[in-house]
Order: C-alpha cells, then structure tokens, then sequence
C-alpha cells in the first residue's frame, strides 16, 4: 500500500497520452526505476521513485520498466508495463509488492508483465520500431558519478541494436512536465497545505534553547502523521548558520535574538512542495531584522508578480536582482558608489544574495524544464529572494510555491503565514 491515497490512473493515462503525441512513428519508450543505492555492509538507501516512470504510472516499485510501443503490431503491446515478480520469499521479507491488478489498476496501462518476459518483448518491439527513445538525467545541475540503472539499461540496449535511430527521451520529459495538469496541481496543493501545518505547529515550539533538531522533530512528526515525508533535507538553520545556504547539520541551539530560518517541506504523492520561512527565536524581530525581513517580502511579492507567461528564467532572475538591489541600498548594505564601480560579472548585490530567485517544482523539488523555456501557464515555480548579512548574523530567505496561469499568479502558499507582525502574534498566541 502507498501512504499517499489512491490518486486516478486517469493522470498517469493523460501523461502517456501527451508522450505518444510527441513521438514520431515506429517509436519505441523505456522507461526504467531507479537503482536502490547500497550504503554500508549490506544496508541501502531508502527508495527514491524515478520521476519520469511515476508521472507516466503512478508506479514507484524498484525495478519496474514501462515500454509504449504505439505502432505495436499487437494491440496489447502498445503499452506494457514489467514488473518484478512477487513471491512469498519476497512477501516475508520485504512484504508488500505490487500484483499486476494492483498495477493496472493504479497505471491504467492493461498489459502487466513479469520482468522475465522483458527481454524477450523487447527484442520483438525493437525488431517492430525504428525510433527508440531511452531515458537519462538531463538536469544540468546534476553531479553523477554512479551509473544509473537507467545508464546501465542505455548502454547496454546501444550496444545490442546499434543501427536503430536513438533520441533522448528526456528532453521530450522536459518539455511535459513542466507544465501541470489540475490533478498534479491538486497534490502540489495538498503537499503545501501538509507543509503549512508542519510550519504552524513550529510557531508555539519554537524558544530559545530549543536545538534545531528538536524543530526537525516536530516537523518530521507532523508531515509524517498526514502521509507526507520531508520533500528534500530540511534546512533549520538558527543565527548564522542560515548564511550556510545548503546547511544541513541542524544540531545548533536557537538563541534568544537569533532568527531561524527554515527551508522545509513536504511531500505527498511524490509531488513536492519547498517553503521557507525565517521566524525570530524569542518570539519578536529586532528592528533590523524586521528591516531586512520586509526587504525581502517586498521583493518576494515583486517575484511574484513578474512571473508571466512568456518571460524568460533568466530575466525574471535579471528583475530579482533588481528589486534586491533597490533594497539593498535602503538598507545600506550596498551603495552607488559600489553599484557604479561593480564588475558586471559579478554585481555588487550578489554579496547578499547569490543564489537563483527560484526554479520549476513537481515530481523533482528542482523539477525538470528545458534550458532557456520561457514561463508557460501550468508552470509551478519556487519564489525565493533572501537577504544573507554574515556580519550581523543573520539571514532571511523566504519562498512560497507559485502557479503561473493565463490570468496571473495563484499562491499555492498563501495562507502560510508569512506578514512579520502576523508570525509574531501567532508566536505569542500559541505561547499563552
Ligand atoms: N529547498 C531547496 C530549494 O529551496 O531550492
Ligand atoms: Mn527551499
Ligand atoms: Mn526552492
């Protein structure tokens, strides 16, 4: 059973539908799960799903393979779907694996096989196509140092049939999933409202004195009981470990005067959210900080609504920069002087703020989208703007989780709280 509730295979059937229509004939698409990493001795990493094979059937379970054959000369192999054979050894030892009704039914695809018959189908649909389109991870941040299972599955198919024609399935993944459908716009929804009520419950937790792990706690507690999981490794980062942008120690003690800045989320249906908040230990912002904090609202809320169908990634991050810098000189952070003298490579303004203002979010936290693609309706987009001021010790991030649409934003987190003087009542409120 998934901890998440049932969603309709109509999804998973609509995302095939919008594949197939982007595939020439004679095409042939697999679409393999993702290798279970060893660790140490003979432990291994908790299952991550693959991406591609989940939005196309909703199906997590390691070592699955989705072949969609359009062309197939028999019907019944235009889309199948191999999974490994479950057995009581496997029921005692790692209990629950998918049957193929189960499979079916969650998928939609009607053609359920065990993974011994993939070579032997394979080899059949490949002497039926012409085109083969194989998957790999093209996100251009990616680090791979370790041969995917799907790498392995490329080089060896390659090796086999080296006069087919091959394309990159990824970019055609690119292209789709950027772009969300009401049913993954309503999961987005339910991964954020999850996110809210972690964020919530911290309000009357956090103290000073309480270590950052304690908050971890809380939240872990809190997602977990209303089937979500952490959507990335939370960032709970107090004082100045928030100018640590990927801090993930998390085991420093709030103090009284600090701010905590909290970049955690939920999951649910493997659709991810990704909030932050930064919130004032002992309840109440100092001046400064509370400068620095509107600062950043003011430039979130400009984010916001530059986001419009049609702009490039690039220059809503060139109109991020801008808005940061005209608050950075409010705040006497920056001058003219030094705007004027800047090297353009390296403006002044990024000092205190270095990173991107924001990134596509769905099945991948930085989610898939083609280099250079401009904003589309559909699109789920991160808005976050931070100010990072090490030598006063504290940084404020904050970032809520925006649909782009024909007709504007919709704020898929705007009932988090998030106004100053609003967390510093809730705060005290839930204190007594
Ligand atoms: N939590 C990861 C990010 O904000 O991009
Ligand atoms: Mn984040
Ligand atoms: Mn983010």
């Amino acid at each position: 059973m998934t901890r998440h509730l049932p969603v309709k295979s109509s999804l998973f059937q609509s995302n095939r539908d919008r594949l197939r229509g982007l595939l020439p004939e004679k095409s042939l698409v697999v679409v393999n799960a993702n290798d279970i990493p060893p660790t140490n001795a003979d432990a291994v990493m908790i299952p991550v799903p693959n991406s591609d094979l989940f939005y196309l059937t909703g199906v997590a379970q390691e070592e699955s393979v989705l072949v969609i054959c359009p062309d197939a000369h028999e019907e019944k192999h235009r889309e199948i779907l191999f999974l490994r054979e479950t057995s009581e050894h496997i029921a005692v030892w790692e209990g629950y694996k998918l049957t193929k009704e189960q499979a079916r039914a969650t998928s939609g695809v009607r053609t359920v096989m065990w993974l011994q018959e993939f070579p032997v189908m394979m080899r059949r649909l490949m002497c039926e196509s012409d085109h083969v389109f194989l998957n790999s991870n093209e996100h251009a941040r990616a680090d791979i140092v370790v041969e995917s299972r799907e790498a392995r599955f490329v080089r060896e198919t390659v090796a086999m049939w080296p006069l087919h024609r091959y394309h990159r399935l990824a970019k055609l993944m690119h292209e789709l999933r950027p772009v969300k459908s009401e049913e993954e716009i309503a999961l987005l929804k339910e991964a954020c409202r999850i996110t809210g009520d972690g964020f919530r419950r911290l309000l009357g937790f956090v103290r000073p004195g309480v270590h950052e792990f304690e908050v971890e706690a809380e939240l872990a507690h809190e997602f977990i009981r209303q089937r979500g999981r952490f959507a990335y490794n939370p960032i709970i980062a107090s004082g100045n470990n928030a100018n640590v942008l990927h801090y993930l120690d998390n085991n420093a003690v709030c103090k009284k005067g600090d701010v905590l800045l909290l970049d955690v989320a939920s999951t649910y249906a493997n659709y991810n959210a990704d909030l932050t908040r930064t919130i004032p230990v002992s309840g109440k912002f100092t001046k400064r900080q509370r400068e620095v904090y509107d600062a950043v609202l003011r430039v979130l809320r400009g984010c916001i609504k530059n986001l419009v169908p049609g702009k490039l990634p690039k220059d809503w991050q060139r109109e991020a920069e801008e808005l940061t810098q005209v608050e950075l000189l409010k705040l006497g952070l920056i001058t003219e002087k030094d705007i004027k003298k800047q090297d353009p490579e390296k403006p002044a303004l990024k000092k205190y703020f270095m990173h991107g203002v924001g990134h596509p979010l769905g099945l991948d936290v930085h989610d898939v989208a083609a280099i250079g693609a401009p904003f589309a309706p559909g699109w789920v987009m991160t808005v976050e703007p931070g100010i990072y001021i090490p030598d006063e010790g504290f940084g404020i991030r904050l970032e809520n989780d925006v649909l782009i649409t024909a007709d504007g934003t919709v704020d898929l987190m705007a009932d988090i709280p998030i106004e100053a003087a609003e967390i510093e009542s809730l705060m005290k409120k839930a204190r007594g």
